[in-house]
């Protein structure tokens, strides 16, 4: 490991000098200089914050922080009228938790949120990422604040190869390099600013980043690279043929597939086994086969090709059942229903 000391002096000091001139001016961020948010502000703030981005986030804000001023009043709420206002920020639980959180506040607490983060990791429904950020911003207390900005600023910087998430603890040893007892909330909010309007995922600005110049990522000459991501496993192939078969009222042969297994207990058509290589083609009843073409279906697990063949009239009987075409379209899955058009309309009697 090389030594990286004198490069996270420099790095703090422009990030924090660049933070003084590009601050983004939030509304539960104090300007630069002024008195510190409070607590309630910076808490409700970071909650919202994990749930979505700054300018989907903004009206929440001011509509919570307009009718629910302070944490007393938060608490007070009614639970529905919570749980209406947080609609359209997405996982309730977070709102459940959250007024968990601001009722332990309240009447544990005196309505004061406690100042450490050991203290804030306490309460209820806050993890690790809001103890620390809360901390951080409102208590001015040295803590490790990663968030997703944090994490590919610092995979970017120091051109971390692990893929993530392998790589998160590394990730966060190395922003945590960087945190001092010396302005860390400002540290904490540089630091995000910096990935949120810089150090951007797809298209960073590398041309105005103040630490461009200690930029690993930057040096290999492919920053958005980083953070590295684990190769998804190819979806698997598969083959297999489905026979529809008609008769001449207007019906088609279904069967109710096994519980087991896939799309287990639903409508199915008769097909082979879907293997990865080309099953043999036997169709489960006799009648004078045509080729219809062939389907693609994505599963998650695998992708499909059925080959579909086609034939009218039968007298064997088996374990498939007629059902009028529209009515078995209706409720086979997608996969059969595709197969099912595939096959075209079959001679009607008459
Ligand atoms: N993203 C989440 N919290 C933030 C904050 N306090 N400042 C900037 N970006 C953020």
């Amino acid at each position: 490991m090389p030594d990286v000391s004198a490069d996270i002096v420099l790095i703090r000091a422009r990030l924090l000098a660049w933070y003084d001139a590009h601050a983004r001016n939030l509304p539960w961020r104090a300007a630069v200089g002024a008195a510190r948010t409070e607590p309630y502000r910076v808490w409700l703030s970071e909650v919202m914050l994990q749930q979505t981005t700054v300018p989907h986030a903004t009206p929440y804000f001011h509509a919570f922080t307009t009718r629910w001023p302070a944490v007393q009043d938060l608490a007070a709420a009614e639970d529905a009228d919570v749980m209406a206002a947080w609609a359209g920020l997405g996982y309730y639980a977070r709102a459940r938790n959250l007024l968990a959180c601001a009722r332990a506040v309240a009447n544990d607490h005196g309505g004061i949120f406690p100042d450490t983060e050991a203290g804030l990791l306490a309460l209820p429904g806050v993890g690790a990422y809001t103890a620390a950020a809360v901390a951080a911003i409102a208590f001015d207390r040295a803590a490790n604040v990663v968030d997703g900005n944090v994490e590919r600023v610092m995979a970017r910087l120091f051109a971390v190869e692990t893929p993530v998430p392998a790589a998160r603890p590394e990730l966060r040893r190395l922003a945590g390099l960087f945190v001092t007892d010396e302005r860390p909330g400002d540290w904490a909010q540089g630091l995000m600013d910096l990935g949120a309007t810089v150090c951007r995922p797809k298209s960073p600005s590398c041309g105005t980043c103040p630490v461009a110049d200690r930029c690993q990522g930057l040096a290999g000459g492919e920053p958005t690279r980083f953070p590295v991501k684990a190769k998804k496993a190819e979806r698997p192939h598969r083959h297999g043929f489905a026979y529809v078969l008609f008769d001449d009222q207007g019906r088609v042969a279904v069967q109710t597939r096994p519980n087991k297994g896939l799309l287990g207990g639903m409508l199915g058509l008769p097909t082979s086994d879907w293997t990865p290589q080309t099953p043999p083609d036997q169709p489960p009843m006799r009648g004078e086969w045509r080729m219809a073409g062939a389907v693609d279906h994505v599963f998650t697990h695998f992708s499909l090709t059925l080959t579909v063949r086609t034939a009218q009239g039968c007298a064997d009987s088996g374990p498939w059942r007629w059902m009028p075409i529209e009515t078995a379209r209706a409720a086979l899955p997608t996969v059969f229903a595709k197969a099912l058009d595939r096959a075209g309309a079959p001679d009607l009697l008459g």
